[in-house]
């Protein structure tokens, strides 16, 4: 087999087959294909796409790249979750105690922050004493004896992907569909789970910023799932503002905290009793998805989801008095208003401003190695449809010190805003769910 064959197969619109991806995929990780050539590939793939087939050979080959972590000492059905990212994004801090309190086991690897979204162990970690970093079978241990654990991720988790990633981003390759699908599925497939539940953003904050692609993406996933075993589904849900009201690790660990005991914000308690609904239902617990969520409702009513989530910070180190006293969690020493100019409804938010907004305050990672501040960050007052007078606090910057710094910052969320004189048409947070069965549409 050659490469170049292969590249011109797939540039004159030809199907590949699983062992010429896989050679294609093992060349590259040995070393033995030039970064040209995958270009060269890659390119042809973003103009010719993918089947299906394709794709989730593709998948396969990329996932035996390394590790394949074995979950097989955990009982019972595993189900993990993904999101395609997003700014004040803390569902996995809400949904792995909320169904492992409805019976799920969660045996989560998840990664740190880079750029203007926040990374699920940076969250974590903002709780003094919490460790992250578990030996395999004090992970698997746990989840048998409490139902949860979230560790970082070790190991190495499909190699191939990473190089490939890395690729893409300097030759304008990314915005595939089979190669954004290929890669996250390789590595949750690589992760061990049994069934897969996608959380995908569409909007000005999100990767895809249709309707259309953010469900040809979902589509896409799902085909990969069903094709390999994996049972898979995708909730798309807009991204055009940031997920509930706090940005910022131990600020997002605070209302992670109030949507476990019920009073969350509205949008990001949906969104939660939407994914654990799936991965209840995927986790063999309900047959339908009402039933899951009524279960999940009564799990957070009835105080159960607190208590798991008590429990599952105390197993890893972590300091449990954060729950009944979050005053414990890191606090910064300064909170700074920032007010509107102008008086209006708010009709849209830039996501990835305030994302970016926050890592200059120090709560993201410019670079790999930069060091996170726990307790700073973006608190918002005003959500999309608010009314706002002129001179009204629309946010708050929690900071270490106020300076011409942070005067920057106060600007670049105030631009983030979008005033305008009219009420905007009202936004529906969740769009379709995708399923093997097929895709719904909620609206
Ligand atoms: N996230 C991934 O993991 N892979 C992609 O290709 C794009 C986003």
């Amino acid at each position: 087999m050659r490469s170049v064959d292969l590249i011109q197969k797939k540039r004159d619109g030809g199907e590949l087959t699983a062992s010429e991806l896989t050679f294609l995929i093992d060349g590259y990780s040995r070393g033995d294909i030039p970064d040209y050539q995958m270009s060269a590939w890659a390119m042809a793939v973003f103009f010719r796409g993918m089947t299906p087939k394709e794709t989730a050979a593709l998948t396969l080959a990329m996932a035996n790249s390394g590790d394949q972590v074995d979950l097989g000492p955990i009982s019972g059905i595993k189900v993990d979750k993904h999101s395609t990212g997003g700014v004040g994004d803390k569902t996995t801090l809400i949904l792995a105690p909320l169904v492992a309190s409805a019976g799920i086991p969660v045996a989560k690897m998840s990664g740190r922050g880079l750029g203007h979204t926040g990374g699920t162990i940076d969250k974590l970690e903002s709780i003094e004493g919490f460790r992250t970093e578990l030996s395999r079978e004090k992970f698997m241990n746990q989840v048998n004896e409490i139902g949860l654990s979230v560790i970082g991720q070790s190991g190495n988790l499909a190699p191939a992907d990473k190089k490939l990633y890395a690729l893409r981003d300097v030759t304008a390759t990314v915005e595939s569909i089979p190669l954004i699908a290929s890669s996250v599925m390789s590595k949750k497939i690589a992760a061990g789970a049994d069934a897969i539940v996608l959380d995908v953003k569409t909007g000005s904050g999100a990767f895809m910023k249709t309707l259309e692609d953010s469900e040809k993406l979902a589509q896409a996933m799902v085909n990969i799932g069903t094709e390999v075993g994996r049972n898979t589904a995708a909730v798309i849900s807009d991204m055009d503002q940031p997920l509930g009201f706090a940005i910022g690790n131990a600020l997002e660990v605070q209302e992670s905290i109030e949507t476990l005991k019920g009073h969350g914000p509205e949008d990001l308690t949906e969104l939660c009793l939407t994914l654990g609904a799936h991965m209840v239902v995927l986790g063999g617990k309900a047959d339908t998805i009402a039933e899951a969520r009524k279960l999940l409702e009564e799990r957070i009513s009835s105080g159960a989801a607190l208590a798991k989530f008590k429990s599952f910070v105390s197993a890893q180190g972590g300091d449990p008095s954060i729950v009944d006293a979050p005053d414990r969690l890191p606090q910064a020493p300064v909170v700074i208003e920032v007010k509107a100019s102008i008086a209006g409804f708010v009709n849209a938010i830039e996501a990835e401003q305030l994302g970016l907004a926050a890592m200059l305050l120090g709560a993201g990672r410019a670079t790999k190695d930069a060091v996170i501040d726990y307790a700073v960050g973006v608190m918002l007052c005003k959500k999309v449809g608010d009314a706002v007078a002129a001179g009204e606090t629309i946010a708050l910057l929690h900071v270490r010190e106020e300076n011409g710094a942070t005067a920057e910052v106060s600007e670049r969320v105030r631009q983030a805003y979008n005033i305008q004189d009219y009420k905007p048409e009202h936004r529906a947070l969740l769009l379709s769910v995708i399923t093997a069965a097929g895709i719904e549409r909620y609206t």
